[in-house]
């Protein structure tokens, strides 16, 4: 006999299932290129539409060329990485200037537009907690205005960067790569915190998405081995792999890995002659499920950062 509980059981079991089998790592390659009303070409890579068991999570890549801007759009929060290119954003009608290493964060249901004020394409990677904000029948997306070409004129009358804080509460928006600081305190070669709730924070407060830090392991070395709730990690240089829930997956610069939502045991290693950079995404939510989790803690097996590959 079926009835809703035996419905219940036997979707646990296929949420397991889907999470333990599901794929991990976003190829830069085989991204699917798409021109969507905000976009002039945005790629979902991490996400519930290319088949990852997010927990209501997204990683998207995007390309603004020279002479182009965004459409102007409102939604739940946003964490944005600057790849490549230059030019501003405009939130809440303040402009936040950005350059190649700028993170930015979008407060909860600000306007945001960003423009490419350079001669050549913005590439960026956005974070959102769109699938799970849809999921509960908040943070409903508007779209104000299409993407297009800049008109000279609305550009020169765009106003000048007053702050790079929100004036609305203080929280800071935008932190270039010159202002990132090196951590002493890593389990990795080094880290640069930026806006995650671990380590320093630099002034940004965010809720649902942050990226939470950029993360250097050594030629030759391998990260701690632990245990947490969903992250994603965007290779930012250099190449690797990652051993999760005891498989190996190896990645490049410009891919994306999954540590799926659950706690799946994992660790990073770099093999190979030059060092690599990880951009680190991580979402709200899953402090909602650390902080009830009894007896959570990272479980650590090597603390050790920076472990020698042979040890
Ligand atoms: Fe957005
Ligand atoms: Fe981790």
């Amino acid at each position: 006999m079926s009835d809703f509980y035996q419905a219940w059981l036997d979707q646990s079991k296929k949420n397991n299932e889907t999470v333990n089998e599901g794929p991990r790592v976003a190829r830069g390659k085989d991204l699917k290129w798409t021109r969507t009303r905000q976009d002039y070409k945005a790629a979902l890579m991490i996400a519930p539409e290319t088949g990852f068991p997010t927990g209501g999570s997204l990683l998207m890549k995007a390309e603004i060329p020279a002479g182009w801007h965004t459409g102007k759009h409102i939604h739940g929060e946003e964490a944005i990485y600057i790849e490549k290119g230059e030019g501003f954003m405009l939130l809440d009608d303040q402009r936040y200037d950005f350059h190649k290493g700028t993170v930015l964060h979008i407060p909860h249901r600000s306007p945001h537009q960003l423009v490419n004020t350079g001669k050549d394409s913005v590439v960026y990677i956005a974070g959102l907690a769109w699938p799970l904000e849809s999921f509960i029948k908040m943070g409903p997306m508007e779209q104000v205005e299409d993407a297009g070409e800049n008109n000279p004129s609305v550009i020169a009358k765009a106003p000048r960067e007053e702050s790079q804080n929100w004036p609305t509460d203080g929280r800071r928006i935008s932190m270039h790569l010159e202002q990132h600081e090196k951590s002493d305190e890593s389990k990795h070669g080094a880290t640069y915190f930026l806006m995650g709730r671990s380590g320093k924070q630099n002034g940004f407060k965010a809720t649902a998405v942050a990226i939470s830090s950029i993360f250097v392991d050594l030629a030759h070395t391998k990260s701690h081995s632990h245990a947490h709730p969903e992250a994603y990690l965007y290779a930012l240089e250099g190449s690797g792999y990652s051993e999760i829930g005891g498989k190996r997956y190896d990645w490049v610069q410009g891919d994306a890995v999954h540590v799926p939502p659950g706690m799946m045991h994992h660790q990073h290693f770099n093999p190979y002659d030059t060092d690599m950079k990880e951009l680190r995404f991580e979402f709200g939510v899953r402090y909602w499920m650390v902080d009830q989790w009894r007896g959570y803690v990272t479980v650590d097996k090597h603390m050790k950062a920076t472990t020698h590959m042979i040890d």
